[in-house]
C-alpha cells in the first residue's frame, strides 16, 4: 500500500495558500539580499513576513533547528543556519529556503539570490540548477513515475558536467513538513510510485560543480557542505498533480 497522501480539496486550498505565501517570502526578501547583510539579519525579516501574515516559520525547532529559514552560501548545499557572523560579500551566491505553516499547511520553496557580480561559473551553475527544478516539473502528470523526475534532472545535470547531491532529496509536503514519497533528483527512468491526481511534493535539486558527495558540520549538526568545497545551487518548488499535469503551487510570479 502507498502511504503517499492524496489531498482532498479542502487540504489542497489550504496548501496552495501556504505555498503562496511561502512564494512571497522569497519576493519579499529579495530587497534585503545585499553585501553587508548578515543572514541572521535576512532570517529575522523572513520570520516577521510570516508571522505578520498569521503563519508559522516550520523550520524554527524542526528537529531542533534553531532559526526559521536556511540560508546556504557558495558551498552549502543546504541547511545553512542563519547568523549573524555569515555576512554577504560580493560574489556569494546563496539559497533561501522558507517553509510556512498556515492554517497546519505546509508549503516549502527555495530560491537562489546573488550577491554584487558573480563569476560566470556561478552564473552558469544557477541557470542550469534553475533548468533542471523546471525539466523535473514537466515529468509532473498522473500515472507518470517518480523517478522520471530524477531521471531527467540528472540527465541535463551530467550534460553540463554538473553533479547531483544524492543525500537530500524532495518530498511529499503539506499535512506534515516532510511525508511520503522521496522524490530522488538521480534516478533510474520509469521507476518509482505513480504519481495521482492529488499529490502534492517537492521538487528540489542541488546541483553541484564538483562532487556529489556533502559533509554534515558536525558541530552544529545541520550545515551541509560540498566534500569538495566547490559551488552548490538549489531551486524548490512545492508541486500539485493535477488531473492533466501539475500545478506550481510556491510559484507567484505572475502576480507581480
Ligand atoms: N526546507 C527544507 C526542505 O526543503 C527542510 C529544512 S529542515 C530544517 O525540505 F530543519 F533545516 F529547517
Ligand atoms: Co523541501
Ligand atoms: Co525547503
Amino acid at each position: 500500500m502507498s502511504k503517499i497522501i492524496i489531498k482532498n480539496q479542502e487540504q489542497i486550498e489550504g496548501i496552495r495558500k501556504s505555498s503562496k505565501l511561502a512564494g512571497e517570502v522569497l519576493k519579499y526578501i529579495a530587497q534585503y539580499v545585499k553585501e553587508g547583510v548578515n543572514t541572521e539579519y535576512l532570517d529575522n525579516k523572513i520570520e516577521e513576513f510570516i508571522r505578520d501574515h498569521n503563519a508559522i516559520p516550520a523550520p524554527l525547532n524542526y528537529h531542533g533547528f534553531p532559526k526559521s529559514s536556511c540560508i546556504s552560501l557558495n558551498e552549502v548545499v543546504c541547511h545553512g543556519i542563519p547568523s549573524s557572523k555569515t555576512i554577504l560579500k560580493p560574489g556569494d551566491i546563496l539559497n533561501i529556503d522558507v517553509t510556512t505553516i498556515l492554517d497546519g499547511y505546509f508549503g516549502d520553496t527555495s530560491n537562489m539570490f546573488t550577491v554584487g557580480e558573480i563569476s560566470d561559473k556561478a552564473k552558469k551553475l544557477i541557470k542550469a540548477t534553475k533548468h533542471c527544478l523546471n525539466l523535473g516539473i514537466e515529468q509532473v502528470k498522473p500515472e507518470n513515475r517518480f523517478g522520471n523526475i530524477g531521471f531527467v534532472i540528472a540527465r541535463y545535470a551530467h550534460s553540463k558536467g554538473y553533479s547531483v547531491v544524492y543525500e537530500f532529496c524532495g518530498h511529499g509536503v503539506g499535512i506534515e513538513f516532510h511525508e511520503e514519497p522521496q522524490v530522488d533528483h538521480i534516478a533510474r527512468k520509469n521507476t518509482g510510485e505513480k504519481m495521482k491526481p492529488g499529490m502534492i511534493f517537492t521538487i528540489e535539486p542541488m546541483i553541484n560543480i564538483g562532487r556529489a558527495k556533502v559533509n554534515i558540520n558536525q558541530e552544529d549538526g545541520w550545515t551541509a557542505t560540498t566534500i569538495d568545497n566547490k559551488l552548490s545551487a538549489q531551486f524548490e518548488h512545492t508541486i500539485l498533480v493535477t488531473n492533466n499535469g501539475y500545478e506550481i503551487l510556491t510559484d507567484v510570479s505572475d502576480e507581480y
